[in-house]
């Protein structure tokens, strides 16, 4: 999606090797304009898979789920990672490993939310590791619901989380890919 990399060059910030600061317009300050059009675009590629619902994770997650949803015509359901006073009930949840935070975690959704038979479409604002995407897989296929897809905002192609995600079978869409960080540098995929 060439605005997104357009901006990814205009204000991202390389922290390191490892790491892309996006808080000018993605996850900290929010770009609105950009974010529909994000929206859009992943209601484009994924429109034509019957989506039931919309599925995240706090916080980041949930801007471009929310304009994905709307896109759509479907409900968000965004997992906590924080107890909340009014996450009671049957819960699903998952454990996920951060490695870039280096904290194991339990995330959760409320079961009423997620239907045996939904189909599903899991959006996230960076891919790393993978593992709040297999987090979120897991939860929803508790739940007997389908992942039809999972749509990444920006995907660091040289971490290994595309590589798990396809392993396990699910079909993966991610706006910019970024092949290296290195030199304090961008460089995108195609
Ligand atoms: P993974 O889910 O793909 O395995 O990624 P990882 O554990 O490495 O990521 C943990 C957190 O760090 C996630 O947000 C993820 O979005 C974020 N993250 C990973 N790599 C980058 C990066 O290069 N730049 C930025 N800006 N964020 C990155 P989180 O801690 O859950 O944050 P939030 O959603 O609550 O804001």
């Amino acid at each position: 999606m060439e605005q997104l990399k357009q901006q990814i060059r205009e204000h991202g910030v390389v922290l390191s090797e490892q790491v892309l600061k996006v808080d000018a317009f993605l996850n900290h300050q929010i770009d609105p304009v950009l974010m529909q059009r994000i929206g859009a675009e992943f209601a484009r590629r994924f429109r034509d898979q019957g989506i039931d619902k919309v599925v995240t994770i706090e916080v980041s997650g949930i801007a471009p789920a929310l304009m994905t949803a709307l896109a759509l015509g479907v409900p968000l359901v965004f997992a906590r990672k924080q107890q909340s006073l009014t996450l009671t009930g049957p819960l699903l949840s998952a454990q996920v490993y951060s490695f870039t935070k280096q904290v194991q975690s339990t995330i959760a959704v409320a079961a009423s939310h997620l239907k045996a038979g939904e189909r599903v479409l899991i959006v996230d604002d960076f891919l790393a590791h993978g593992q709040a995407a297999r987090g979120l897989a897991d939860i929803v296929e508790q739940a007997g619901a389908r992942v039809v897809g999972i749509g990444i905002v920006i995907e660091k192609s040289f971490q290994p989380g595309r590589g798990e995600l396809e392993r396990l079978g699910y079909r993966v869409e991610s706006l910019a890919r970024v092949a290296s960080l290195e030199g304090g540098e961008v460089r995108f995929i195609d």
